[in-house]
Parts: C-alpha cells; structure tokens; sequence
C-alpha cells in the first residue's frame, strides 16, 4: 500500500539528531560535583555574578581546551555564556540577546548547517552567504569573492551535519583569508570531542587566536539542559562581548558554573567524554553493520565521528523514505531542510540520523525499521 494513504502511527523510535544520550547523564558524579562546588563557594557566588563568568570555570576551561581541543588562550579571554546560540546572539545581536551584537556586515556559512542557527542570524539582520561543501570541506577559496565579507561560520572539526572534517589546507586558507582581510573565523566546535578513528583535531582557534573565535558549548558532550557554553574571544572582542552582555550575568547560573568547574577540574567530564565516545562509536558502528547486512547500496557520509550521520539517497527518495520511516515508527530528519536556501545546484538527498539517544533495548529495533524505510536497490 503507498503510504501517503494512511496516517503514520505515533512515532516509537526517535532517530532525530541534536541531543546526547540522556540516560548516560553523570547524575551522581554531577550531584557531587554540586555539592563541593556549592560548600566551598566563597560568599560573593551567591550574590550579582559577573558576565565574563566566573573565574573558577574559566581557569579549568582554560585547561580543558589547550588540553583537548588545542586551544590557546587564557581565562581572560574566555566569556561564559548560555550556549552556542546565545553566542551567536551576542556576536550578532537579535530576538534573545541584545539589540545589536558586536559583529557588523555578511557572514559565511556553510552550505548545511542548522536551519534554527540560520533563522537566528536572519532574524538579527544579518545575510548569511552559503559556501558549497566539497571532500575537503567548505570552500573558503568563495571567501575572498564575497564583498564586504568579515567573517565565516564553520564546523571544522565535523561539518554539521554532513560529516566530512574540514581539510588541513582548507584551515589555514581560511585563517589566511581572516588575516588578510581584517576578517574573523567563528569555529563552531559542537562535537569536536567525538571521534572514533583517531584522536580528534585540534581547533582552528590554535592557529591564530587573534582571528579565531572558538565557540564551544555542553549541549552534545553533557546535556542541552544546563544551558552553558563559552566563547575564546580574540584581545580585541573581550571588551565589546562583555558591554553587549551587560553589567551582571543574565544567563549562566554561577552555581552551574561552579558545578561544572569541578566536574572539569575534578577529571569527571574527561571520563564521562570517553565513556559516552566509547557508547556513540559501538552506536556507529552498529548503524553501519545494520546498513551492510541490510541495505548494502546505502552510504554513510563523513568521518567516524559525533552523534549522527548522513545516509546519501538516491536522486529524489528523500521524501518517500521520510513517509516509509514515519510508517515504520521513525522520528527521522531528512538531509533537505538542513541546506542553505541561497545554495545552488541541486541538494543531494539524504537522511540525517541521530544515533545517541534511542534506548539500548531498542537501538536494533530502531536500526531495523530505519533500515525497512530505506529505498530499495535500483
Ligand atoms: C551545529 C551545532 N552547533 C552548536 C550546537 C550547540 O548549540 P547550543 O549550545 O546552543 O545548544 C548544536 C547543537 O547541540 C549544533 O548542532
């Protein structure tokens, strides 16, 4: 029966990408975490707190990122904040943040990326222009062709959502492009932890500070709900993020900020990072399995990295494979609505599929029905 004729039964697995598996959450080691954090707070923690963030949770992120990620900085040039989007809302302004940010003129995206993060930055006023993605990652060679151009979005270490990492040559040009232009790279670092083949890269931010600013945020490596992330800021934005932000912190709870401090400086957040790689790469790599033994003529895109990933479809299935996956139970995205409006050319098809959160008893179920959903070989 086609299945545009009867309603989808109520979704009972959800293959969605955009959250971390929240039954790993470190309840417990978090709850101590909070506990040390809020007995030792000194008394001004509890009082007005300090829009740069507090100093505990900017030292061990200091720490963390050079450590980790390669970032170079120092807890002066870090800004806390409420997470990625409301980085964005600072650097640009907007619905949510102040009226006007500290970034002015077109920005560079790439040609995928998060429709909410695109809407965010047109609702601020600001014209995204789309760069094409091609093996190597997004073609800042276009930087240099855009007028008035000052700055480039990327996700360097994963692009999201299509997978592929951004090549070593494609690095450098982009930061030669930012040197040669008075313009700035904005690395979006969403899940640069999570990579299954080999150790992760490190930042772009770590090749030039002064025209990198590295954006990170807890939302796929803890959970969304905590609501923090941070900014490494190059000397020169430090003073004009904070008069945006205003005169005392409006968003990051200090208490969560000292929480985390601790679960940061206590080795916490480093073994829950290789615990959940560890539990997203077996989730990988069971999506892949299930693909070969049952729909061997559909490809994964990407590195062996993050908490989805991108099945390329043939020309025009996207939609009828959505429609099967919804008749099989499936929350499922498809690749489309993740594409650049102003792209050109033809958006391949493609599903994007989340694999961290479906509960373990389930996965196979999930990856079954995914793969029933799927179209069948020409
Ligand atoms: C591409 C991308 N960037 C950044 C983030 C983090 O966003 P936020 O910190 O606002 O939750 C996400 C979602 O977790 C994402 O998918």
């Amino acid at each position: 029966m086609p299945h545009g004729t009867t309603t989808p039964p109520r979704p009972t697995h959800d293959l969605r990408q955009g959250v971390p598996d929240a039954a790993s959450f470190p309840r417990t080691a978090w709850l101590a975490a909070a506990r040390r954090a809020l007995t030792a707070a000194p008394n001004e923690a509890f009082g007005p707190g300090d829009p740069q963030g507090r100093i505990e949770l900017r030292r061990a992120l200091a720490e963390y990122l050079s450590r980790a990620r390669g970032v170079r900085t120092t807890p002066d040039r870090i800004v806390i904040c409420s997470g990625f989007a409301h980085a964005l809302r600072l650097l640009y302004g907007g619905v949510g943040g102040p009226s006007r940010g500290v970034l002015r003129g077109p920005l560079a995206v790439e040609a995928y990326g998060l429709p909410f993060h695109r809407e965010l930055l047109h609702g601020a006023g600001v014209r995204t222009v789309p760069l094409e993605i091609d093996e190597n990652g997004a073609d800042v060679g276009e930087l240099g062709e855009v007028r008035a151009l000052k700055a480039v979005l990327l996700t360097p270490a994963h692009q999201f959502p299509t997978g592929g990492p951004l090549h070593s040559e494609r690095r450098a040009q982009a930061v030669d492009w930012a040197r040669a232009h008075d313009g700035l790279v904005l690395e979006d670092d969403y899940d640069g932890e999570f990579r299954y083949d080999r150790e992760p890269v490190g930042a772009v931010q770590g090749l030039d500070p002064e025209r990198v600013v590295y954006l990170g945020s807890l939302s796929k490596s803890l959970s969304p709900a905590i609501r923090l992330g941070w900014m490494v800021l190059p000397a020169h934005l430090v003073g004009p993020v904070l008069a945006v932000k205003g005169q005392r912190e409006a968003w990051a709870s200090a208490l969560d900020q000292l929480t985390l401090a601790d679960f940061l400086a206590s080795g916490h957040y480093d073994r829950h990072v290789r615990r959940t790689r560890q539990r997203y790469r077996a989730r990988r790599d069971q999506l892949l399995a299930a693909l070969s033994a049952h729909a061997p003529h559909i490809r994964a895109t990407g590195i062996a990295a993050g908490l989805h990933a991108v099945l390329r479809l043939p020309a025009g299935t996207e939609s009828d494979a959505l429609r099967a996956a919804a008749h099989q139970g499936l929350a499922l995205d498809g690749l489309g609505p993740f594409r650049h409006p102003g792209a050109a050319g033809l958006a391949p098809d493609g599903l994007v599929v989340g694999y961290a959160t479906p509960p373990d008893h389930a996965y196979a179920a999930a990856l079954a029905a995914l793969c029933r959903a799927l179209p069948a070989p020409d």
